[in-house]
């Protein structure tokens, strides 16, 4: 049997209606991640000191530039205007190993690149960039790891680090390996109001040999 006409014409209007939705779902753009309005004043200054000063023949913002030192991309969201204005102030300060040199950079100077390292670090990059990854597929080694994720913004090993977390220099004998990585994948198993955060998401070879490496400090 035919369908009647107010059938049929429901359907065309249904139809119509799924063109349209679909069609403006296709041409919708999604708000540009890079917030191109936030670009002040002080962002454009930051990003031409950034290559004026030749941060960027040792640091990556986004991929680009050298690699000889850690990717900012997200380094003010982790370590915040405070510690990145005694920092570039002094990179002494905070050594870990390699050294930063001391760029000399005036007060005005820091104030533009912290507002560059600011806006970058709003820029939405799925999670990236990644855990940096050893040779040939080798996970990083642990201390390696304990600094790639920044673990030193609140812990210190043998001196060196934040205060926030308690020291770590003698982990290994207070708590197992496992329960180590339990607290890197989920601290509030072990403190349920902890301010630090999960690490579950790092690779599974990667937290392993943090865990380890924490372990063994005695
Ligand atoms: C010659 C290479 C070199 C240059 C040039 C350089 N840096 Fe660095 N920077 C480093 C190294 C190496 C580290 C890591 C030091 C450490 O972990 O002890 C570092 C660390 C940093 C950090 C801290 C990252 C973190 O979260 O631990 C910031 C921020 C930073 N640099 C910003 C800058 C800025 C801004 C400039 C330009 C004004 C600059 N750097 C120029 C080598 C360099
Ligand atoms: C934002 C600060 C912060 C960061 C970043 C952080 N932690 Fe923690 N961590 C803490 C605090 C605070 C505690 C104390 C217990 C609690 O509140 O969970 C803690 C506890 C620990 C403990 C248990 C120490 C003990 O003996 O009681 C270990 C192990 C640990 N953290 C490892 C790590 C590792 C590894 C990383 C990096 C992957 C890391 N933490 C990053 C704040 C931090």
């Amino acid at each position: 049997m035919l369908a009647s006409h107010a059938t049929l014409r429901s359907a065309v209007r249904v139809n119509a209606l799924l063109f349209c939705a679909v069609t403006a779902q296709i041409l919708y753009r999604p708000p540009h991640k890079a917030f191109a309005a936030q670009i002040s004043e002080p962002v454009a200054e930051g990003k031409r000191l950034w290559i004026h000063s030749g941060c960027d023949r040792c640091h990556a913002i986004l991929g680009t530039g050298g690699h000889l030192a850690p990717d900012v991309t997200r380094t003010y969201a982790v370590r915040g205007e405070a510690w990145l204005r005694a920092y570039l102030a002094d990179p002494a300060r905070h050594a870990t190993g390699r050294r930063m040199p001391n760029l000399r950079l005036s007060p005005s100077a820091i104030t533009s690149i912290i507002a560059y390292l600011a806006w970058a670090s709003q820029i939405g990059t799925a999670g990236w960039p990644p855990a940096p990854q050893g040779d040939a597929g080798e996970a990083p080694r642990g201390y390696e790891m304990f600094l790639a994720q920044h673990c030193d913004a609140c812990h210190t090993i043998q001196g060196r680090g934040g205060q926030v977390g308690p020291d770590l220099t003698q982990e290994g004998a207070r708590h197992s390996k496992e329960w180590i990585l339990d607290q890197i994948n989920n601290p509030r198993n072990h403190r349920p109001d902890s301010i630090m955060f999960s690490f579950a998401q790092l690779p599974e070879p990667d937290k392993n040999n943090l865990a380890e490496y924490l372990a063994s400090l005695r």
